[in-house]
């Protein structure tokens, strides 16, 4: 019989993705309610504990204490960096608690395929949040997929143009900068939602092979101006001029990024300008975009060969002017293109009547735009609450073993791309469950 109390959640790493989803609980306390938390820092558990009431007792420093607690509620929400995620997840499955995971839920096949044993082990009801399908976007583009309108795809073109202040905040300077320290390729982190669109939009046809290249273009000591010094507001006389100047990118633009450029700042009450100018003084954000420790690539193209003949490209090219994902579709009776942030497709099918040769559709979605990820992060936590209260998969629902085909085509494209773009074998013959 389906579940007609709210969802019990326990958030597993309070940082901005987790309160997030946790903030569905707030806006629909009929559907989910809050009861926990682990995080190590005492500033997020306090926060969490007073944004969602619950008591002391059920605060915990770290996932592995919470599971030392006998089960208390359905669900974990877990919200912790990607290389946490196996760390994490395993000993509260193991407790029986289903779960909210984030992206990417494993950083390696292998980590993959034992959280998967132990999924499988317990009967664990794990969705991952590709927070991409639940868009107005493609939601659209699945269902005129469903239609059978376009015939059978013959090829998938999808682009994501990170733009330069994300690729700089984020994989130049910060988290996801350096594969030494958080695990994760650029692709991994980054694209393994165009990926995932990429496997859900193909249904039950699989990847066979897939080649990928790709490299750091711009952010090099060697491509440095002259004059460059290393920190932009100590010792740099381009402050004002780089377009890349930490002064320029976020003490100018307080707003941009702020979830991780201020980071440091998030607990403090009435943050002024100079609190922000001391932060940038020495977090990772002040060094100069030429002298971090980055080695992620800022580019990589994929190429995918499908078991029916059928190809899709996925290039993510970082340091554009604008944040961009580009999808064209390409089947037997017509095509589908569009840009994810203009919120509109067009539609032409084949049509040997018409002088021009098809018929053309163009649809706005903008009508049905919300808050997060295009509508997506609200949509997501909802079909969560749904999935755990009555075991249903609607059209977009990423359980663990949907995001598998996704995860696996990364992992190839980046050996891959390591291996100077030879193409990699995807053997699915070791999972089970369906890739779409
Ligand atoms: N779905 C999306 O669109 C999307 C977007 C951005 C980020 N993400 C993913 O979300 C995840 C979280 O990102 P974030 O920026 O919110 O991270 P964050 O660093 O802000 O939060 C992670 C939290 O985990 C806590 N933590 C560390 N070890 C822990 C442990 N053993 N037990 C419990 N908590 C622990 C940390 O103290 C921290 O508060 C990452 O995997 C990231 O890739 C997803």
């Amino acid at each position: 019989m389906a579940q007609t109390e709210p969802v019990t959640a326990v958030i597993v790493g309070g940082g901005h993705r987790a309160i997030i989803y946790g903030d569905y609980s707030l806006k629909h306390p009929d559907e989910l309610k809050i009861v926990g938390i682990a995080d190590p820092m005492a500033e997020r558990r306090e926060m969490a504990m007073k944004r969602y009431g619950f008591p002391a007792e059920n605060c915990f420093a770290s996932a592995q204490e919470l599971a030392q607690r006998p089960k208390f509620a359905d669900a974990v929400i877990n919200g912790t960096m990607d290389h946490q995620h196996f760390e994490t997840s395993v000993p509260l499955l193991e407790k029986g608690y289903d779960m909210l995971l984030e992206k990417p839920f494993a950083v390696s096949e292998e980590e993959m395929q034992k959280l998967l044993a132990v999924i499988h082990a317990n009967g664990s009801k794990v969705m991952i949040c590709h927070v991409l399908r639940y868009t107005p976007f493609y939601r659209a583009v699945k269902r005129r997929i469903l239609s059978g309108e376009l015939g059978d795809i013959i090829n998938i073109q999808m682009a994501e143009h990170v733009s330069y202040h994300h690729l700089s905040t984020s994989y130049v300077r910060g988290k996801w900068a350096n594969s030494d320290v958080c695990k994760t390729s650029m692709l991994l982190a980054k694209s393994c939602h165009d990926i995932d669109i990429m496997m859900w939009l193909m249904g039950s046809v699989r990847p066979k092979t897939v080649t990928s290249a790709g490299s750091i273009f711009q952010f090099r000591p060697e491509n440095a101006p002259k004059d460059a010094g290393t920190r932009c507001l100590v010792d740099c006389p381009l402050a004002d001029t780089c377009r890349y100047s930490a002064k320029k990118l976020y003490f100018e633009h307080p707003n941009r990024w702020e979830c991780y450029v201020w980071a440091d700042l998030e607990h403090g009450e009435n943050v002024t300008d100079e609190d922000r100018w001391n932060s940038l003084l020495k977090s990772p954000y002040g060094r100069c975009i030429y002298k971090c420790d980055n080695n992620v690539v800022d580019h990589q193209s994929v190429l995918v060969n499908f078991e029916n003949g059928a190809t899709g490209t996925h290039n993510m090219i970082g340091g554009s002017a604008r944040s961009a994902r580009i999808i064209h579709i390409i089947g037997t009776k017509g095509e589908l293109e569009g840009v994810f942030e203009d919120n509109a497709i067009t539609v032409r099918i084949i049509d040997a009547d018409e002088e021009s040769g098809f018929r053309t559709e163009s649809v706005d979605l903008s009508e049905a735009e919300a808050e997060g990820h295009g509508g997506g992060d609200d949509a997501l936590t909802a079909d969560f609450v749904r999935y755990i209260r009555t075991g249903e998969q609607s059209i977009s629902c990423t359980a663990i073993d949907n995001s598998v085909a996704g995860h696996l085509t990364v992992f190839n494209a980046d050996r891959s791309r390591e291996n100077g773009g030879a193409p990699v074998y995807c053997d699915f013959s070791k999972y089970e469950g369906s890739p779409d």
